[in-house]
């Protein structure tokens, strides 16, 4: 297929099999069950509840049962065929003989809750009815089983809350008072989480009456099926926490500070976030409901020890996982280290490497070798303690634990011996706050923290209208007839030359006129299915159109095109598989229907930190611990690109909140920054080199994120070696030329090619400055295939 034909000349051509459609195909739907049913967490399995029996009556209640929230909002969405709720997916689990429903029960809540729809609300905000006394007296007299479904919705934009009563975070008071009566009615209970997050998990941890607990999050468009799939045991749960649940909101350190003010954030927890804080600090780890980690099975696993030691620079431990119970299934493996507290302090544990085994069945065995870099476990000196801008090794003996969740480890005999201290990174200052006053240490104590950071080029221009910034189309590029038949007789380099070794690509930039190639340096006009605009379009020069879309639970289109696609599990889900070539298999199956519907860049994987259960996108992100972020997002981008899409690794950086989004600062420790919220990044940097990377709306330290040069040039290309191309966040309020100055290739969804200029014709910016932008932007399109 001639190169970017897709892009030129928007084809029908399926991808799949036989000239057959891959976008929504049976077995990417099929694959997104799986890899749902392989993330959902059985948190409580008291007497053996579940799996259900065969034949067990069950008795549904909560509208969650029918209101199946497969995702949650905004970008994150994705139009699909249809969702199947948990009563459909036991419905189907009733046609296959395995367990009898309450039909009236489904019928009654079907009717309710499509009633609240009609009234134009959304799935997932939905209120909870009471439950009819007739058919609770019915329920009694007929079901084995009750299953208490709770779900909830969020979506960029907006934030949850974390009052109790007030729903979200909580229960509603109509779901406290569904859930008393069904527990004073019934023996035997069961409850099935449909969320995006971290919610309340007080109530049922330690019920007596409620004796089974699946954590089945927002499962995609087979989430409901998925989670019927475990509850009848078609499928042994093997999926993992990448979260702390904490035993109320006000116990993770973040909640105190949330909505302090609608302009900044502080990170005062600073690197003691998720398990670090709760395994770390004094009186923080009778806090915790369920720990990092921790997950049920059907099954019981041994994990034994082999043999752990240094090998160049790794440390490897090999360890036999045995499935002792009579069903198959899957274990995750845990490797956390201790290092010594030293000067710096540091984590009681953190999670130095994992690995799941495949599917074990009774009394199978396999070895696991699990290995981290010694040199992983340093941590950064911002302030000059031992040496600044550092990371260092500090002196002492590590320790290391293997097990499969942050609480249920075992020692190993092994630990490495690190004689001296030793630096082994010797990096600069960069991104330092300025005003954030002081923060946590490991003994639950606060440091003051200098004040006044680093200082950037303020703007020189004045200021943009705000309305301007917001959600403006980008222009449709028009060519007079004049210009036509002049760059057709024009002997010119176009990028066809360019891909085919011809010419080199400066020399191409070097025939733009200064407004060519300011247009360049913003999004460009939808064509096709695309919503979210393009990248390119100079047709003059032979630059494509490129076009972009969303998003981390599939590919989001215009639901005028009437196609449906996939509906993946949300992020969080994908994280708890601890399972990377599952995720490598979903964004390789996404990437094709992104390809299929002529699309070159899929705004995915977002791989921000769980700072707080409150974050709106929480869903769309993957753990409260920056190694599994990593992971799973290097595993996602090398998926995508095996494709030739180009994946867009976001929101870079520090977006952990959505009230004010566009304007709220991030103010947060050096230290915390490299050892927290950029080590996700950095790490899928360095293995999957994403082909773009888009910045956050917020501010971090004072400055916006798309117009920082410590982190765009210093951190992101120098430090970590990014190869390509930055775009920033659509629409966000940030100036462009200072972007452009900072390494921040592309403003969408518009440029503003005309401030360029302006900038330019007062000297604020220069050509070379806008070439090599524009440089990165055709080295992108240059690899789209
Ligand atoms: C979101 C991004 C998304 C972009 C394009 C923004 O509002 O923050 O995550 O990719 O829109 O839809």
């Amino acid at each position: 297929m001639k190169r970017w034909a897709r892009a030129l000349y928007q084809p029908c051509l399926p991808l799949g099999r036989n000239g057959q459609r891959v976008t929504g195909c049976e077995e990417h739907i099929l694959l997104s069950r799986k890899a749902a049913a392989e993330g959902m967490v059985l948190l409580k399995n008291e007497k053996s509840i579940l799996p259900f029996e065969k034949g067990t009556r069950l008795a549904l209640f909560g509208k969650g049962s029918v209101d199946y929230v497969k995702g949650g909002g905004g970008s994150g969405d994705v139009t699909t065929a249809y969702v199947r709720s948990l009563q459909d997916g036991l419905e189907i689990k009733e046609e296959e003989g395995k367990v009898q429903v309450l039909a009236s029960l489904g019928k009654f809540y079907r009717e309710n809750v499509s009633a609240q729809y009609a009234g134009g609300i959304q799935p997932g905000m939905t209120a909870e009815p009471e439950i009819p006394c007739d058919l609770l007296e019915k329920a009694k007299a007929w079901a084995d089983v009750a299953v208490i479904s709770i779900c909830r919705f969020s979506g960029e934009g907006w934030d949850r809350k974390g009052i109790p009563g007030d729903g979200d975070f909580y229960l509603t008071r109509e779901e406290q008072s569904m859930v008393e009566t069904v527990t004073a009615n019934f023996e035997k209970v069961v409850v099935v989480l449909n969320v995006g997050g971290m919610v309340d998990t007080s109530w049922f941890c330690n019920s007596e009456k409620i004796q089974g607990v699946l954590l089945a999050w927002q499962g995609g468009m087979e989430g409901g099926l998925a989670a019927a799939d475990l509850l009848c045991g078609d499928v042994n749960p093997s999926g993992k926490l990448t979260d702390t649940f904490a035993r109320t909101f006000d116990d993770y350190p973040s909640s105190a500070g949330f909505n302090e003010s609608e302009d900044y954030v502080d990170y005062t927890e600073d690197i003691y976030v998720g398990y670090r804080y709760f395994e770390t600090i004094p009186g923080a780890a009778e806090k915790v409901n369920y720990p990092f980690g921790f997950g049920l099975s059907y099954t019981e696993f041994a994990i034994e020890p082999l043999r752990a030691g240094e090998e160049d620079g790794t440390i490897c431990v090999d360890v036999r996982v045995t499935n002792m119970g009579s069903r198959a299934g899957k274990e995750v493996v845990q490797l956390y280290y201790r290092a010594p507290q030293g000067v710096l302090g540091k984590p009681l544990e953190v999670l130095g490497a994992f690995a799941k085994t495949e599917l074990l069945g009774a009394g199978q065995s396999q070895v696991l070798r699990l290995k981290m870099p010694v040199k992983a476990m340093a941590s950064y000196d911002d302030l000059g303690k031992i040496q600044a801008s550092a990371y260092v090794l500090e002196a002492g003996n590590y320790s290391f634990r293997i097990g499969n969740s942050v609480r249920n480890t075992v020692k190993l005999d092994y630990e490495y011996q690190a004689a001296q201290t030793v630096v082994i990174e010797q990096l600069e200052r960069k991104c330092a706050p300025a005003a954030l006053k002081s923060r946590l240490l490991a003994d639950g104590s606060y440091e003051e923290l200098p004040q006044g950071g680093d200082v950037y080029e303020k703007n020189r221009l004045i200021p943009q209208d705000i309305d301007t910034l917001e959600g403006v189309e980008p222009d449709v590029q028009g060519i007079t007839y004049q210009e036509k038949k002049e760059w057709r007789n024009a002997d010119r380099i176009t990028l066809e030359d360019v891909a085919e070794g011809k010419a080199d690509l400066r020399r191409l930039l070097a025939q733009l006129s200064d407004r060519e190639l300011a247009g360049l340096l913003g999004g460009q006009v939808n064509t096709g299915t695309a919503n979210t605009y393009g990248m390119g379009n100079l047709p003059a020069y032979g630059i494509p159109n490129i076009m972009t879309a969303d998003g981390p639970a599939g590919l989001r289109i215009r639901e005028e095109c009437g196609v449906y696609t996939t509906a993946w599990p949300c992020a969080t889900l994908l994280a708890c598989t601890w399972n990377p070539e599952m995720v490598f298999e979903a964004g390789a199956a996404g990437a094709a229907e992104v390809k299929e519907n002529n699309i070159g860049v899929w705004l995915t994987p977002a791989m921000n930190i769980h700072r707080s259960p409150l974050c709106g996108r929480n869903f769309e992100y993957y753990s409260e611990d920056p190694l599994v972020s990593g992971k799973m997002g290097a595993a996602m981008i090398r998926g995508i690109q095996s494709q030739h899409i180009g994946a867009s690794m976001k929101h870079f950086c520090c977006n952990n909140k959505e009230t004010n989004r566009k304007d709220s600062d991030s103010r947060v420790s050096e230290r915390a920054l490299r050892e927290i919220y950029l080590k996700g990044f950095e790490i899928a940097v360095k293995e999957a080199q994403p082909w773009t990377v888009m910045t956050s709306y917020n501010l971090m330290n004072g400055y916006p994120t798309s117009c920082n040069p410590e982190l765009l040039n210093g951190i992101l290309r120098e430090e970590w070696g990014f190869e390509g191309m930055v775009t920033t966040d659509w629409w966000n309020h940030a100036e462009h030329y200072l972007e452009v100055k900072a390494g921040g290739d592309i403003k969408m969804g518009c440029g503003y090619p005309d401030r360029i200029l302006e900038a330019k014709e007062k000297g604020f910016v220069s050509r070379e400055e806008m070439e090599k932008c524009a440089e990165r932007i055709l080295g992108m399109i240059l690899k789209v295939d």
